[in-house]
């Protein structure tokens, strides 16, 4: 479904990410995981044909982002790490702005479509006429992902989706990709920092250290991994459980 193939980039002279392949098959959940600084926001924007890579290939079902960046970037969706809305647009006017670019609709097509989509992401239909400001962080979050399957995409890149938002409404951001990929079977990669939201959605793990992908596996190896800063962190979030389970219970 989706390829990334020798995919090397630099900035300037300086690589920051070195002959990368990854294969996610179609309706899977990759997340990849790696220190700050290591590539992961470069490696999605390559993905998503916002950046073209220096070296390599991004292939999406059978397209080429290098060679018809057009056509791929239309199978594409990507949350961006900030939600990244417009905040002069109102949670309407954000959701339609790609849409109302590709295709003609009229105003009750959008009104449905916009209805449909905030339904697709548990926000009351009521959102649809504030602004980004007036939202939770939780809330941008979700309208960021209901601008992005309002495009119907066949993968869709998260970037942080859970970052800066506390644990409930973490795991609800996590409900809703897993929700995501059973409803519409969309392949999705998701980058996060945080261990116990990749186990609960991802089916494989990777890991992207200074640019190099070390580690591309199932949670089984990924907890058994040797590699790179795996091991820590695993243990820090089996520490953060154990505490968080001890706090549950005494
Ligand atoms: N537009 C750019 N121009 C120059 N250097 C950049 C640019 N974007 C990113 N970099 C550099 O590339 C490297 C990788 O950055 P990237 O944002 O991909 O890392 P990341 O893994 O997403 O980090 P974080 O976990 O902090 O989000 C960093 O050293 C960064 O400074
Ligand atoms: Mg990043």
């Amino acid at each position: 479904m989706l390829f990334v193939q020798d995919l090397s980039h630099s900035f300037g002279n300086r690589e920051v990410l070195h002959e990368i392949n990854l294969e996610v098959e179609q309706g899977q959940i990759l997340a990849i995981m790696g220190s700050s600084g290591g590539g992961k926001t470069t490696l999605l924007k390559c993905m998503s044909g916002l950046l073209v890579p220096s070296q390599g290939d991004v292939i999406v079902d059978g397209v080429s982002v290098r060679r018809e960046p057009d056509q791929a970037r239309r199978n594409l969706g990507l949350v961006f790490q900030y939600a990244a809305l417009f905040d002069y647009l109102s949670v309407r006017d954000n959701i339609l702005f790609g849409v109302e670019r590709r295709r003609r609709m009229s105003a009750k097509q959008k009104d449905e479509l916009v209805a449909e989509m905030l339904d697709a992401v548990s926000l009351e239909a009521s959102a649809a006429t504030q602004l980004p400001s007036e939202l939770s962080g939780g809330m941008r979050k979700r309208v960021g992902l209901a601008r992005a399957l309002a495009m119907e995409p066949k993968v869709i890149l998260y970037d942080e989706p859970t970052s800066g938002l506390d644990p409930i409404t973490a795991y609800s951001i996590d409900r809703l990709i897993v929700d995501t990929r059973e409803r519409l079977g969309v392949t999705s990669i998701v980058v996060s920092h945080d261990v116990n939201s990749v186990y609960r959605v991802a089916d494989r793990i990777a890991f992207l250290e200074a640019g190099r992908m070390v580690f591309v596996g199932t949670r089984e190896e990924f907890e058994e991994a040797r590699v790179g800063g795996i091991d820590e962190l695993v243990q820090k979030a089996r520490a953060n459980n154990f505490s968080y389970i001890v706090r549950e219970i005494g």
